[in-house]
């Protein structure tokens, strides 16, 4: 069985963002800069944030995070948004989801400049991406296209099946791994999915994105599949110095045998999302030059 070591890969592909970056600054230009947007306190959103401003740092990057109170109106977060789009010196920039409920989602997301975008969530990088035209691609489905090819795992002809439907991941990753040159046959299943276990037992390549800790059993899986565990969840654990352990979507410590490749929780998926930012972020950069 063969760890997708994502925690490594992330390593090698931010020394190749971080050569990149010194060649530039050598020749005098200003680093690339991303900035995030985060409003509340959201734990969870606490932490994506300040991993993807120590990844920004490690790579060179100026990296900026605009915080905001939980009782920002969603007037004041749309200025905020103006603000970003014009800030030359911005290269791009994400809002960390999700909002407070009292703000629309779609309507701040749908504000965001398309050249700015770099966490592709903008209507027209979702319609460039499904067109195959030149998009910002959302970085958790990128992240996972990258530890499949640069792992060298087979997907031409292989069936695929994606657990859940959200916009940021399980669609998007559905499209790309379908798209030619990819060439998976994909199946996606979602909660009104009948026989569940029968069609995740056909899967070649499975990618759990349902948001349910330890969905996954070996119950659900063929002898060989390479598995893809997209869940990040906290749960209380006295053994440990912070006091909860990370834990994924899938039964690792009964799953795994089963598999001929899997992604580690945490270490697997997770630091591929913030190096595929990265990727945009630099992206957006060189499309200003
Ligand atoms: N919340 C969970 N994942 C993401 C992500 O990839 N981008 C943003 N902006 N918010 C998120």
């Amino acid at each position: 069985m063969q760890i997708l070591d994502g925690k490594a890969l992330a390593l090698q592909i931010k020394e190749e963002i971080a050569n990149e970056v010194r060649q530039l600054r050598a020749k005098g230009m200003r680093a690339p800069h991303l900035a995030a947007v985060i409003v509340g306190t959201d734990g969870a959103s606490q932490t994506y944030v300040a991993n993807k401003e120590k990844s920004s740092h490690e790579v060179g990057f100026t990296s900026s995070v605009y915080r905001m109170a939980e009782s920002t109106t969603e007037e004041q977060l749309l200025e905020t948004i103006q603000f970003l789009n014009n800030d030359e010196e911005i290269d791009g920039f994400i809002v960390q989801l999700p909002l407070p409920k009292h703000i629309n989602e779609q309507k701040v997301i749908n504000a965001i400049s398309p050249d700015k975008d770099v966490d592709g969530f903008t209507p027209i990088n979702i319609g460039r991406m499904v067109l195959g035209e030149e998009a910002f691609v959302p970085a958790t489905p990128m992240g996972i296209c990258t530890l499949l090819q640069r792992y060298g795992v087979p997907t031409s002809g292989q069936h695929c099946v994606v657990l859940g439907r959200s916009n940021i991941v399980g669609t998007p990753v559905a499209n790309l791994l379908s798209r030619k040159g990819v060439d998976c046959t994909v199946t996606l299943c979602h909660s009104r999915t009948k026989n569940l276990p029968e069609l995740t037992r056909q899967a070649d390549i499975l990618v759990a994105a349902i948001g349910k800790p330890k969905f996954v059993t070996s119950d659900m899986v063929k002898e060989g599949v390479t598995i893809i565990d997209v869940g990040i969840h906290r749960i209380p654990d006295d053994t440990k110095k912070n006091g909860y352990s990370i834990i994924g979507d899938v039964d690792h410590a009964n799953v795994d045998k089963h598999c001929s490749a899997v992604t580690p929780v945490p270490g697997g998926v997770g630091p591929l999302t913030i190096v595929s930012l990265l990727q945009n972020t630099l992206k957006a950069y060189k499309k200003k030059l």
